[in-house]
């Protein structure tokens, strides 16, 4: 009888299984209410009184080795299902991961970089925060020109002045008083107004500013220039000059593109008219050169500037310029697909 038992505790040892149901039927045989142990227990008043001890100990090995195998081999159990349901199948499709999208403006000035850079532009940066000389004395803008005010100013500090940049033309003060002519480079980046919110305007927006200077640079190479550009920006190749004015440049010009109608559905984009304004111009002011320490007997030269934003609206029919800086996941989703 005893080694009978024993055998068993034996038996109990070496089991093991993988299998929920083989557990199940393992406990059952065991420690089921019908069960071995059951009958063992049952036996225990038939064992004469001295074996009594020895026989007691060795069930109770028994029942003690049964319960820690069931409870070993579900915990094993549990732990396999786990791993499996992270490793399990390698050859099952993964989860499928969010992709981000680049934001519509980063796209718009990418674009424009790269039209620009294919005719030999580099890219130029400066910072946000500007002292007056290279936002506006420069710039043919002395202390009390009335210019300064086609651009609200935030300033930072009074005496000497410290401010936002109001436009990146400040970039290209700093990259002529750097470099030697040739120049060409494009200035993309931030720009900050003190002008009322709406849904063309903002107190913070985008700009790209173009410069170009050599010997001989004519007006007619800055409209060479503004022609492939647009040709190669929006497929449209006819594009008409404003008269302007811009304290640094001379002399200046607004650059229109032609639309057509087709898309006016609203009137909205160029109000019935076809013609779309989309840049500044000009010839850059010889006043600004000499500020620049370039010599303009020797060189002249043409800058341009654009908004992004402006741009990007027109791209892709943006209704309103707040939704730029509001990162709704569900505008910026929509242009997961542009590169
Ligand atoms: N700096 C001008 C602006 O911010 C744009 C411009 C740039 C105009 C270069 C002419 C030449 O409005």
């Amino acid at each position: 009888m005893l080694d009978k038992i024993k055998e068993l505790i034996g038996e109990v040892q070496a089991f093991t299984t993988t299998s929920k149901d083989e557990i199940e039927t393992f406990r059952i045989k065991y420690l089921g209410s019908k069960g071995v142990l059951r009958d063992l227990f049952a036996e225990f008043k038939n064992v004469p009184n001295e074996q009594k001890k020895e026989f007691g100990q060795t069930i109770n090995l028994l029942k003690s080795s049964a319960e820690e195998k069931v409870t070993s081999l579900k915990e094993a159990l549990e732990n396999v299902t786990e791993e499996n349901g992270v490793y399990g199948d390698l050859t099952r499709p993964s989860e499928p991961m969010e992709l981000g999208a680049r934001h519509p403006i980063s796209i718009v000035k990418n674009k424009i970089v790269e039209v620009f850079s294919r005719i030999g532009f580099t890219v130029s940066e400066g910072p946000e925060i500007e002292d007056d000389w290279h936002n506006f004395t420069a710039l043919n803008l002395p202390e009390y020109h009335p210019a300064r005010d086609m651009q609200d100013t935030f300033f930072i500090e009074k005496n000497p002045d410290t401010l936002l940049r109001t436009h990146t033309s400040s970039v290209q003060v700093r990259y002529m008083e750097k470099n030697e002519p040739p120049i060409r480079t494009i200035s993309p980046g931030r720009v900050f107004r003190n002008e009322d919110i709406s849904a063309r305007a903002h107190c913070i927006f985008h700009q790209i500013e173009g410069l170009y200077i050599d010997t001989d640079v004519s007006f007619a190479d800055l409209k060479q220039t503004l022609l492939y550009f647009t040709k190669e920006m929006f497929g449209k190749s006819k594009i008409r000059l404003r008269p302007s004015y811009f304290p640094f440049t001379e002399p200046s010009a607004e650059v229109d593109i032609y639309w057509g109608l087709e898309t006016e559905t609203d009137y909205r984009i160029t109000k019935g008219t076809g013609w779309l304004e989309i840049m500044g111009c000009g010839m850059v002011d010889p006043n600004v050169l000499k500020n620049c320490n370039i010599d303009p007997t020797k060189y002249s030269g043409y800058a341009f500037g654009m908004g992004i934003e402006r741009i990007a609206m027109l791209l892709y029919q943006i209704p309103d310029i707040r939704m730029f800086y509001e990162n709704d996941i569900r505008f910026l989703n929509q242009f997961k697909s542009v590169l």
